[in-house]
């Protein structure tokens, strides 16, 4: 067994504790990854409060992580024992119920169509602040179908989804003019990502902005207010569901490890950085904090779970379960990729 998040019934954050879950074994498309980090999304919390895809108890909440393959099934091609890598492993699209065993647990089973290598620049909790924001983010501008040249609205320019939006605008789809929204204290903060204008909503209703826009890009389901700035017949899309104006777009995240892959450029020049809120890295045993503070609604970038109790073992809880290193060692540090002799 390895310890685990759960919870057992719906409802606030006090029905998580840390329990005891079994340890996955590996289908034939899956890898097993012992989880370094992992970071929480509003769905993990829309999710434990009510039913919204049925799932059986308990739930082990998390849908990001970043970590270390330990064991793969036989029909794994792109991956091997050691490889670092990060995805969102729950595909959303997937006419399945989600996998009971999400991210908040030491060791998690995950489709190779799902994740990517990590780019060896970035760490493992900035990985894990990517998939399923970012999945999120650049589904918005191809729901759009937006232009490089065009200019962007940003409503919610400072969360998860939104700094990465400011930052793909800019540096990967080639808007010209980039305008977000944000509160007083995180103006600085969204013109850093690359905004060339910040409408700050607490002195500001940025239906009084004049100018008008190709694209109108909503993270906090506002659009009665987004189509005053948009310019006639342009894109609003609302990632918030259900959308708040009928005739916005919604838009909803594609799951898969290919998005990754794709964005690893950027995310190696730098052009692409993943935002970690502040006040984490959040310990394993800090969850229910973590949990606390995301459901503020106030996050600027990621809430990332770090480290995670495997990380500090003696002795690997994995053994027997198909590691290569703990077959051949006696003892191992619990870094799989890179097995030391205690
Ligand atoms: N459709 C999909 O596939 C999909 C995927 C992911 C997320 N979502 C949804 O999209 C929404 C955003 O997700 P997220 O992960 O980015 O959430 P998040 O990180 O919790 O967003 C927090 C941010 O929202 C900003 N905010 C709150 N009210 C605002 C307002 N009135 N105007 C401007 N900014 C405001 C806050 O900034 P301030 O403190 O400055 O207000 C804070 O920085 C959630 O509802 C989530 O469920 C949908």
């Amino acid at each position: 067994m390895q310890k685990a998040w759960l919870y057992e019934e719906y409802g606030p954050k006090e029905v998580l504790r840390v329990g005891e879950f079994p340890f996955p074994s590996p289908l034939p498309d899956q890898l097993i990854v012992q989880v370094r980090a992992a970071a929480l999304n509003p769905i993990d919390f829309k999710r434990r409060l009510c039913p919204i895809f049925p799932s059986d108890f308990p739930v082990v909440p998390g849908c990001d992580m970043a970590g270390v393959v330990v064991s793969k099934g036989n029909n794994v091609t792109k991956f091997d024992v050691g490889d670092e890598v990060y995805g969102n492993i729950q595909d959303f699209n997937a006419q399945v119920k989600l996998k009971q065993l999400g991210t908040l647990a030491e060791f998690i089973a995950v489709e190779e169509s799902l994740i990517a290598k990590k780019p060896p620049n970035i760490s493992f909790e900035e990985a894990a602040s990517l998939p399923l924001a970012v999945q999120t983010a650049v589904e918005g501008f191809i729901t759009a179908g937006f232009k490089g040249g065009q200019t962007v609205f940003i409503v919610g320019g400072a969360g998860g989804v939104g700094s990465l939006v400011v930052q793909l605008s800019k540096n990967v789809y080639g808007a010209s003019r980039v305008v977000a929204t944000c509160s007083t204290p995180k103006v600085e903060f969204v013109k850093s990502l690359g905004a060339d204008e910040v409408v700050d909503y607490w002195k500001t209703d940025y239906e009084d902005v004049e100018e008008k826009f190709d694209f109108l890009y909503d993270m906090i389901g506002d659009c009665k207010k987004s189509f005053v700035v948009a310019k006639d017949g342009a894109p609003v899309v609302d990632i918030t569901y259900p959308p708040s104006h009928q005739r916005a777009a919604y838009s909803s995240l594609k799951v898969s490890g290919e998005i990754l892959d794709r964005l690893r450029p950027y995310l190696e020049n730098g052009k692409l950085k993943p935002v970690i809120d502040p006040s984490g890295p959040y310990a394993f045993m800090d969850v229910v904090e973590a949990f606390r503070y995301l459901e503020t609604g106030r996050a600027l970038g990621k809430v990332v779970i770090s480290p995670f109790p495997s990380q500090s073992f003696n002795s690997c809880s994995f053994r027997g379960v198909n590691c290569k290193n703990c077959i051949s060692k006696s003892r191992c540090s619990g870094n799989f990729g890179d097995a030391i002799m205690l």
